[in-house]
């Protein structure tokens, strides 16, 4: 990896020692020795964003992702088509609004019991190595537990390290057949405490992204002011207006 996970960046996440990290030590399942990552289930308002998160992938990412090395088209097809009623879809936001991560849980019957579900994950490669796809795919697995789900499948090319690692850290059981292997991981049934994480989880990364709009909403207009007021320029009084209007 490339990335060094503890460089700070734009993300927004939360670092140990701030305060929301006291209201997660309520929440055992969401101590992290040094990062919470707010991880919300998106809606189908979110399709222009995860169209846009996917076609920054690179060829060799998408062949990854998708087992074949998607064109734009083909993502925006696979996108338009994503099915938010059955599936579910999972994503982490930095502090600009960008879906720097996502998760899709895709569930092959409606009756999800009876079904297994498969994980598919992507994670923009400026933000890896810092734990956010193991993180999409714990957060997809208590997900999956609570509705009724008995096992999870990835699939993946025998050569992603990264994505195998994360299954077998979780405890997935690989089979490798030649340039590609299968993970099975068996879940246990959902408890009480599953369900009340999950919905905590999801209080918490909703709150998380309301700061996020608003912060974005004020440094937008703080910047529009501080452009209009730049001493000695000769468009100011324009752009002035131009703030004042938006
Ligand atoms: C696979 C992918 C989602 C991993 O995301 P990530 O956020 O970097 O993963 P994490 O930081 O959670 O790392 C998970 C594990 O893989 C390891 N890892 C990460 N990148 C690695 C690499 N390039 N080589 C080897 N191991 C790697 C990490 O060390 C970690 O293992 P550890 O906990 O035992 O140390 C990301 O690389 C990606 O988006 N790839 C393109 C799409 C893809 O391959 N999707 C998966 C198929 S559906």
């Amino acid at each position: 990896m490339t990335n060094n996970p503890k460089t700070s960046d734009d993300s927004g996440l939360t670092p140990a020692g701030h305060p929301e990290q006291k209201v997660l030590a309520l929440v055992p399942a969401l101590r992290k020795p040094d990062l919470m990552v707010p991880i919300r289930s998106l809606g189908a308002n979110h399709r222009a964003r995860i169209a846009t998160h996917l076609k920054e992938l690179n060829a060799h990412d998408r062949y990854y992702r998708f087992g074949f090395p998607a064109n734009d088209e083909q993502i925006q097809r696979y996108v338009d088509g994503l099915n938010f009623e059955r599936d579910e879809i999972f994503g982490i936001y930095n502090r600009h609004l960008t879906l720097i991560a996502m998760a899709h849980v895709a569930y092959s019957q409606l009756e999800r019991h009876k079904a297994g579900a498969e994980f598919g994950v992507s994670v923009l490669p400026h933000v890896r190595g810092r734990g956010y796809g193991a993180r999409l795919f714990e957060r997809a697995v208590m997900h999956a537990r609570n509705e009724g789900v008995r096992t999870m499948y990835v699939h993946v090319l025998s050569e992603n390290t990264a994505m195998l690692k994360i299954a077998r850290n979780a405890g997935a059981k690989v089979e490798r057949d030649g340039a590609e292997s299968e993970g099975h991981l068996v879940l246990p049934p959902a408890t009480l405490d599953t369900r009340v994480m999950e919905m905590v989880e999801e209080q918490l990364a909703h709150a998380n992204y309301q700061i996020k709009l608003q912060a974005k909403f004020i440094r937008n207009t703080f910047s529009a002011i501080a452009q209009a007021w730049r001493p000695g320029d000769p468009d100011r009084r324009a752009r002035q207006r131009s703030a004042a209007d938006n």
